[in-house]
């Protein structure tokens, strides 16, 4: 039987209220290093070669403080498997287990990488990624903003994806309600 094979825990991200005072936190009091920008919406980090060992996503105005009501705190963590071949087989080992995807097969603009979001039993996001950007002292990258959209979150367009894309990648099939506020839009 097919077992996926991670090889080590990789990123995570977490939801904030304020990216900038949090972005200044993890940079001048951890000591983290800024990759990407997705506007002002999310930040990448790295201590070490990978693109982003932490993201942070900021949460819309007015998000509950509790983090088990959609306020600040993990929304996913991650282990790399070793190429996109092994992910697609994890998909169908997913479905075979009636495992919940959330999002993905797809390939992210900011850090390059594959990525497969699903559901542990309790509801936590789990993702394994591959074919991440490495960035080391021979190949530098210059941290840049990238425009927030579905063309930097699946840069496949969600070809690959094996479930509906997020809500709010999807057109609207009936005018905006003018509702307060966007859900928070996560991904890295
Ligand atoms: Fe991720």
């Amino acid at each position: 039987m097919f077992k996926p094979s991670p090889r080590k825990l990789g990123h995570l991200v977490l939801t904030v209220r304020d990216i900038h005072a949090s972005a200044n936190f993890y940079t001048e009091i951890v000591g983290l290093t800024v990759s990407d920008w997705i506007d002002e919406r999310m930040v990448f980090l790295r201590a070490g070669t990978d693109h982003h060992d932490l993201a942070l996503a900021q949460l819309r105005e007015g998000a509950p403080s509790d983090a088990s009501q959609g306020g600040p705190g993990l929304e996913h963590f991650s282990y790399r498997i070793d190429s996109f071949e092994e992910m697609e087989k994890v998909v169908k080992h997913l479905q075979d287990n009636d495992v919940t995807i959330d999002r993905g097969p797809g390939k992210h603009g900011p850090g390059e990488n594959c990525f497969l979001v699903f559901k542990d039993p309790d509801g936590n996001n789990v993702e394994f990624y591959c074919d991440m950007l490495e960035i080391t002292e021979e190949k530098p990258y210059e941290a840049k903003v990238w425009k927030d959209g579905a063309e930097t979150f699946d840069v496949w367009g969600f070809e690959k994806f094996a479930v509906p894309p997020p809500a709010h990648f999807r057109k609207p099939t009936s005018p905006p309600s003018g509702g307060r506020g966007r859900p928070p839009k996560v991904d890295g």
